[in-house]
């Protein structure tokens, strides 16, 4: 175990496990559709790349990226796109890739701005959920695990931009955030 995690929450073999299984439901659904996984960048790379490898319908892929406004304007909900999507979404039953679930603002957002580019459908996928921090409703179809008002690190989630390469979900030592 990294010497900066104070406890594992979910294991690496619970985390493949459960992502086989939503690999399989997705599959299932979306036989027949045209699906396109839009990755939110950076955190969903890791959860997109194991997902994807256990979708057995055609599939392609793209990425955005987003950041919230400061704490100035949080407020608002309004999240500024760093990256927009390479292709037009127009046709296709598109599925976003989160980490995580939280307050929901940032996800409320993006959704209802692809909702306007013509997509046939729109479904969401995020490997964690925190229900207890939810400020904005938001319609969640997919989802591997739920977790307490902790912050969590691994699997695609950061601290300061590190730890996204672990590959369990844990919560770091106390220490770590006073340094
Ligand atoms: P929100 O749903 O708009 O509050 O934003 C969710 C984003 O905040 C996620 O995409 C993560 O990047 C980040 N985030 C929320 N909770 C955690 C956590 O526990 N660990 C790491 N990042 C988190
Ligand atoms: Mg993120």
């Amino acid at each position: 175990m990294n010497n900066d995690i104070k406890k594992i929450l979910i294991s690496e073999e619970d985390i493949q496990r459960r992502v086989k299984q939503l690999g399989e439901e997705i599959s299932r659904d979306f036989a027949g559709k045209n699906l396109l996984m839009v990755g939110v960048l950076k955190g969903s790379v890791v959860f997109m790349a194991d997902l994807m490898r256990y979708i057995t319908v055609p599939c392609e892929i793209d990425f955005m990226a987003v950041s919230s406004y400061g704490a100035g304007t949080s407020t608002s909900g309004v999240v500024k796109i760093i990256k927009d999507l390479s292709n037009p979404i127009e046709g296709y039953d598109v599925l976003v890739i989160e980490d995580i679930l939280d307050s929901g603002v940032t996800l409320s957002y993006l959704l209802e701005l692809l909702k306007t580019k013509g997509a046939k459908s729109i479904s969401l996928a995020t490997m964690l959920d925190k229900p207890e921090r939810r400020k904005k409703e938001v319609k969640l179809d997919y989802k591997g695990f739920e977790v307490p008002d902790e912050f969590v690190v691994g699997y695609g989630l950061d601290y300061d931009e590190k730890y996204r390469n672990l590959p369990y979900i844990g919560v770091l030592k106390p220490e770590i955030y006073s340094k």
